[in-house]
């Protein structure tokens, strides 16, 4: 089975976690995008009635075309249940996140969320976090000087550009830097590291924020909890 058949099942799995009435927050991505279709699908024909808080202004305007309600998130009390994707999940089910660039918001929904399900292609599946960079949001002031220092610390950073060359430019404006770390051995000391620099918005380690994980294989849908 392809990637995008995995994302598929993994999405169409995972929308039935959602419950007439729910506040859900909608993550960000290709695998989201096929939440948001089952999403949509059933809110037509269940007259689900759910509202919506997305993690990017993609998913907002996808989930709004499919008449799904939206609202941010300081406009609604609570967030029941997140659904977000995720670009690589530990044998202890820590994650990287922020390849779509989204992880800022994506962070923000996720701790204020009752519960966080992830829906991922198996291929994100793995023994240790660090083969996928991981992605900074920094401020672009002194971003050249932050660069520096990381690579000072062996952290491999790249600021990620577009075919043009041009920084990719976050919902606020920030800077991506990609660390090319290859292995995590201590994700939860590079937090702190990380969570202590200054400069640095946010980080895409996603750690112990996850309570389901559905991966999309070749014999169907798993869930991991
Ligand atoms: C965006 C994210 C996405 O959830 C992550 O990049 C996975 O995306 P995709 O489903 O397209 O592989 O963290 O910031």
């Amino acid at each position: 089975m392809d990637k995008e058949s995995m994302k598929k099942i993994a999405g169409q799995e995972a929308v039935k976690y959602i419950k007439d009435g729910m506040t859900v927050g909608l993550g960000t991505g290709s695998t989201v995008k096929y939440l948001l279709d089952a999403l949509g699908a059933r809110v037509v024909n269940e007259n689900l009635r759910i509202i919506g808080v997305p993690t990017s202004n993609r998913s907002a305007k996808r989930a709004r075309d499919l008449g799904i309600e939206v609202r941010s998130i300081d406009d609604v009390d609570h967030i029941d249940l997140t659904i977000d994707g995720a670009d690589q999940i530990d044998e202890n089910f820590q994650g990287i996140k922020g390849g779509g660039i989204a992880h800022l918001r994506e962070k923000i929904v996720a701790i204020n969320s009752d519960k966080n399900l992830w829906i991922v292609d198996d291929t994100k599946m793995a023994k240790n976090l660090g083969s996928f960079p991981l992605p900074l949001e920094v401020t672009p002031y002194g971003s050249t000087h932050l660069l520096k220092r990381l690579d000072k610390m062996g952290f491999n950073p790249k600021f990620r550009t577009n075919a043009k060359g041009q920084h990719v430019l976050t919902h606020a404006d920030n800077y991506i830097i990609d660390l090319n770390l290859g292995y995590i051995e201590h994700p939860h000391e590079l937090e702190k590291v990380l969570n202590n620099m200054t400069g640095i918005v946010e980080h895409g380690l996603f750690l112990d924020i996850v309570d389901v994980v559905i991966a999309g294989t070749s014999e169907g849908p798993k869930t991991f909890k």
